[in-house]
């Protein structure tokens, strides 16, 4: 059979691609994450938006197999778990490969999104060739997926990886996490953690900003991302808070893992050096001295959807 099915979920956005041996996407269909009170709903509304898809390649019959690429996704169950971000999983244990699999008769392998966006890094993007990185996804959440030794790290349960909930602000201070803890890296480093670092800088200085314009509860990561775009200060000053916590974590994680690079995902490092930049500074500043000046930091060549929608979709040829 010559197709797999892809999917990145996402928490906004679940992009479905069908995918050949060669990960050439042959179709995308896309749905919106959120807007279903449970997850019987989102699969119904997922089979719907992949029929004409599929027919489109030939039907079902040519489809070997899905793989899918899911915050909290557990590789050993199949399972979501206790997901913060997804209104229909953010409860408990939820069986979404088998759920899948039912609904299209075919095998269905799920791994979290991040460990899917590195997979896609290893096979088809900037990592290719590479046996140790980090790939760290900014998003509705902040992911990350670890390779070492040229294998993705799993661990015992199968959820190895959550960088994102590294506790970055210890105490009274740590701003609350959607995972019930405070302080975690997500907090602050997440698309909304960095709207919520706006609305605070705004809130404790009368300095100047094009952000002052617009209602501070609308303020999004991409507002800033304008703003510093047009050399706004404050803007500026929003993603050098971002990127310096996200370079001390990095000075972190590479005495754990000792990786050859860290690859970012996400629409704030279009922002490119605004963001990198000091990222780079924190983590030269704070990693121990054997590692410094060796690791790469560098941007996802693949643009993040379809990075996790292949790795997601090399997953499924294993099923
Ligand atoms: C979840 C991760 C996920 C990340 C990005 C985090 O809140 O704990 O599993 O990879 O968000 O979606
Ligand atoms: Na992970
Ligand atoms: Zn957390």
């Amino acid at each position: 059979k010559p197709y797999v099915i892809g999917l990145d979920l996402g928490g906004t956005n679940s992009v479905f691609g069908i995918v050949d041996a060669r990960g050439d996407i042959k179709a995308t269909t896309a749905i919106k994450t959120g807007g279903y009170s449970n997850v019987d709903d989102y699969v119904a509304a997922s089979v719907e938006a992949l029929q004409p898809i599929i027919e489109q390649v030939g039907g079902i019959e040519k489809i070997k197999a899905m793989g899918i690429g899911a915050p909290n996704g557990n590789y050993y169950n199949g399972t979501i778990e206790f997901a913060p971000n997804l209104p229909w999983a953010h409860n408990g244990v939820v069986p979404l490969a088998k759920l899948f699999s039912d609904a299209l008769g075919i095998p269905v392998a799920l791994t979290n999104d991040a460990n899917a966006a590195a997979i896609g890094e290893m096979v088809y993007g900037v990592a290719r060739g590479m046996k140790n990185f980090i790939v760290i996804t900014l998003g509705t959440g902040v992911g990350s997926g670890i390779v070492v030794n040229g294998q993705l790290l799993y661990g015992h349960d199968g959820f190895a990886g959550e960088l994102g909930h590294v506790t970055m602000v210890r105490g009274e201070e740590g701003r609350a996490c959607g995972c019930g803890r405070t302080g975690c890296l997500e907090c602050y480093c997440s698309a909304t953690g960095v709207a919520r670092t706006a609305r605070e800088m705004l809130a404790k200085t009368d300095r100047p900003s094009l952000l002052r314009d617009m209602n501070p509860e609308d303020i999004t990561s991409l507002d800033v991302s304008i703003a510093a775009g047009k050399g706004d200060e404050l803007a500026k000053d929003i993603y050098e808070f971002t990127g310096k916590m996200l370079g001390e974590a990095c000075a972190d994680f590479a005495a754990f893992s000792s990786p050859e690079a860290f690859i970012f995902f996400g629409g704030m490092v279009k922002a490119g050096e605004l963001i990198m930049k000091p990222i780079r500074e924190a983590y030269d500043a704070h990693v121990l001295k054997i590692f410094k000046n060796k690791a790469k930091f560098l941007v996802s060549g693949l643009d993040g959807a379809s990075a996790a929608v292949l790795g997601a979709s090399a997953i499924g040829w294993e099923v």
